[in-house]
């Protein structure tokens, strides 16, 4: 199948795309589209043989459901039941945003979206494609991120395309890159305790304000604690993964992480090995070996989370065989973004100050 790319860089007047890609969508088929997080690959999340199209695409397993995206806050009333009293006041203060909220299922959702599961994943996207593509397709648009499984996500059309050139009939480019650039938050507001279960762009401390005490589910702080099994079924697949090898750098002074990463990295180029680094504004121009490319600076958390996911692609496409990567501060908005580095090493996690290696069971790289 031939994909086509259509530009939008003016929502009113390309209101033609937008139609084509609604027409595609209300006919079964697939549309890759832009939000403020990432790309995803969307179709009508009311048709289940329009979701397996999706899951094939990606080739996703298919117990790992989706998210549903609407374009009006009040529309997700139809799709949920038993909804807490709390969750219009995260819908006030979130949508459009890249929280995605897991509530009570209706029926009217079918398993394929859900993956059997009685609850169902929503999310209102804040990017004007987005919502015109839902408002024209007159129905609730079920989108995984648009890469190809365990990959990762795509914060440009041109991603979108490496991953899924020819297995996909169509897709809408947003022209500049994603804004926010990792997934949205997942919050499972289901039962009595409200839980993260993916960290993204709102963190822990925006959703406290709300809801008061609000709980972080343990994968999520993997590795430094991998006791529990995953609740949310995507946290058990390796995820982000770029074709290079990861291995992160953990310490806390910042001089001795630069000094053990360089000591690797030469150690690797002698063994004919393209080495690149991932660094911060703070600390690459220290870095003499292989390829360095900086996420931005430390002050920045946003600045570094919207970079990620472009760099670890951009390693690939420059042939790295090992990417060395800094740790950055996971607390408040780096934890999302140390939650999807260490899945893209795989849980290779290098504690600098003990120098023990952690290689921990979560691993099923290769
Ligand atoms: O920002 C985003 O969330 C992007 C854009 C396209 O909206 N979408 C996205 O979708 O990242 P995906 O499929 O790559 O990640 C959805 C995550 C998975 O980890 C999945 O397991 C979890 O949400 N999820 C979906 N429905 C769930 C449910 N009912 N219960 C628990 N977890 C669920
Ligand atoms: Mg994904």
């Amino acid at each position: 199948m031939e994909t086509k790319v259509y530009k939008i860089e003016n929502i009113n007047r390309d209101q033609k795309a937008i139609r084509a890609g609604a027409a595609l969508i209300r006919q079964g088929q697939t549309v890759a589209f832009p939000t403020e997080t990432v790309y995803g690959l969307g179709a009508n999340a009311l048709d289940g043989q329009a979701v397996n199209r999706i899951f094939k695409a990606k080739g996703r397993p298919n117990d790992n459901p989706l998210i549903v995206h609407i374009a009006d806050p009040s529309h997700f009333e139809a799709l949920a039941h038993d909804v807490s009293a709390r969750v219009p006041l995260l819908v006030r203060e979130f949508w459009p945003g890249p929280l995605t909220i897991i509530l009570k299922k209706s029926p009217r959702v079918p398993p394929e979206t859900t993956a059997g599961l009685d609850t169902v994943a929503l999310r209102m996207p804040n990017h004007p494609i987005a919502l015109s593509l839902i408002q024209e397709s007159g129905t609730p648009i079920a989108a995984p991120s648009a890469n190809r499984s365990g990959r990762p996500s795509p914060t440009t059309a041109q991603h979108v395309l490496d991953d899924l050139s020819g297995r996909i009939p169509m897709i809408l480019d947003g022209i500049t890159p994603c804004r926010v650039g990792l997934e949205s938050t997942v919050l499972d507001m289901s039962g009595d305790i409200p839980t993260i279960l993916r960290p993204g762009g709102i963190t822990p401390g925006m959703l406290e304000k709300v809801l008061g005490h609000v709980k972080i589910d343990g994968a999520v702080l993997e590795p430094l604690d991998m006791r529990q099994a995953p609740r949310s079924p995507g946290m058990k697949y390796n995820h982000y993964s770029p074709r290079a090898h990861v291995i992160i750098y953990r310490g806390q002074a910042l001089g001795a992480m630069v000094g053990e990463i360089k000591k690797i990295a030469a150690k690797y180029q002698y063994d004919g090995q393209k080495v690149g680094i991932l660094a911060t504004d703070e600390t690459m121009d220290r870095y003499r070996e292989g390829l360095v490319i900086s996420l931005g600076s430390r002050r920045e958390p946003a600045v570094l989370a919207a970079n990620l996911f472009a760099s670890l692609r951009e390693f690939e496409n420059r042939g790295v065989d090992v990417i060395l990567a800094e740790w950055v501060d996971e607390r408040e908005e780096g934890l999302a973004i140390m939650n999807r580095m260490v899945r893209a090493a795989g849980f290779h996690v290098v504690d600098i100050e003990k120098p023990v290696e952690h290689k921990t069971k979560g691993d099923k790289r290769k």
